[in-house]
């Protein structure tokens, strides 16, 4: 039995359905992200969950008990969000407290749970502090321990960390996925950056248009891309535009200025528009030799400039069809700017989806 479940959930404001029939069903011991871009319906979605918002239509189940209309404090769920909203004329340990004086507990059980998260978000010390003399990874430890003080059943997080630089954005996911681990309760966290959402969960939830478009492990989110906009958005690919034509259960794809070769897939065949993505890291290079007859999935390309990004180098190329970028481990074998490459790529490494009307 699911720890949450979300049962045709749809929110409409006005004409517009913000969430669209989402049907999820989530374990005790899951990190969950909703991954999706701008205006997709995700912090909608989480605040229906909260209890913030009424779904139109749908029910939403905790813990076996339905509570689509119990309000959020009685649904023990807790909600961190993307600005702290931390009390400034508060100290750390008032900021911490206000939720349990909110519940009305005794002061020494106020006393121990406050302990308790200062110890768990390693904030003691920083008691007496108030919000304007603590850093921004501190400032948004204490928001995660209101949070987590009222002991929820679940947490949900809305963009935690949009506001934290990279490198603190890094260490944080590190240790918000590790808390979740300690606690054994499902966190569901929004996110429009997939790196967060891919470093941090069990499954993905990847949302579009109020709609989940597939939620599943983030392996399967990034290597299977169920659909053209997940392909499109999880991950960094090129994209090839053809017409497929039926080879026994192989298919070719024929495009502009490329041939693309891949395994038969139910759905595609004879004379359909397609659309092929190649994930940057799945495109090979080597240095061009004259002669060579071009073949399927090759093109010939020359690298116009490489971005160095630590470990790995992404190589920015241009060939007959526009611009392709293959992504390099930083190996020692680098090639040079200007050199005439030959691109190429595993038939098993190409995502492939029918042109469907709608898709860009
Ligand atoms: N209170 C509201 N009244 C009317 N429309 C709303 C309301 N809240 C959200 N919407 C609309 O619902 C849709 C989904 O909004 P939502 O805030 O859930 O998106 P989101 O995925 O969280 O986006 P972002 O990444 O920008 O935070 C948007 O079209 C938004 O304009
Ligand atoms: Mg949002």
């Amino acid at each position: 039995m699911a720890y949450i479940t979300l049962d045709g959930v749809s929110k409409q404001y006005g004409s517009v359905w913000a969430v669209d029939r989402v049907d999820m069903a989530i374990d005790k011991h899951e990190f969950v992200s909703l991954l999706g871009p701008s205006g997709s319906g995700k912090t909608t979605l989480l605040r229906i969950i909260a209890g913030l918002e009424t779904p139109t239509q749908g029910r939403v189940l905790i813990d076996g008990e339905d509570v689509t209309h119990l309000p959020p404090h009685r649904r023990g769920v807790a909600m961190v969000f993307q600005e702290f909203l931390l009390f400034p004329h508060r100290t750390v340990y008032e900021n911490l407290a206000f939720p349990l004086r909110m519940l009305k507990l005794q002061k020494g059980e106020i006393a121990e749970r406050v302990d308790w998260v200062l110890g768990i978000l390693a904030l003691r010390g920083l008691e007496k502090r108030y919000p304007n003399q603590l850093s921004g990874g501190q400032q948004q430890r204490v928001a995660l321990g209101r949070g987590l003080v009222g002991r929820p059943k679940v947490l949900l997080l809305d963009e935690p960390l949009a506001n934290l630089d990279r490198e603190l954005r890094q260490e944080m996911e590190v240790e918000i996925r590790r808390h979740q681990t300690a606690l054994g309760i499902p966190f569901i966290y929004v996110t429009h950056n997939q790196e967060e959402a891919l470093s941090m969960s069990d499954r993905i939830a990847v949302v579009r248009g109020g709609r989940v478009e597939d939620f599943a492990s983030r392996t399967d989110i990034y290597d299977r891309p169920k659909t053209a906009f997940i392909a499109q958005f999880v991950g960094r690919s090129n994209r090839f535009e053809g017409v497929a034509a039926q080879a026994s259960d192989r298919l070719a794809i024929r495009g502009e200025g490329v041939l693309i070769e891949t395994a038969a897939r139910p759905g595609i065949g004879e004379g359909d528009n397609v659309v092929a993505y190649v994930k940057n890291e799945k495109v090979r290079l080597k240095l061009a030799e004259p002669g060579a007859a071009a073949g399927a999935n090759t093109i010939a390309a020359r690298i116009r400039h490489v971005i160095l990004r630590g470990a790995y180098a992404e190589y920015v190329l241009s060939w007959s069809g526009g611009e392709l970028i293959a992504s390099r481990p930083r190996d020692g074998a680098e090639l040079p700017g200007g050199a005439e490459v030959t691109a190429y790529w595993d038939a098993a490494d190409v995502d492939l989806f029918a042109q469907a009307g709608g898709d860009q």
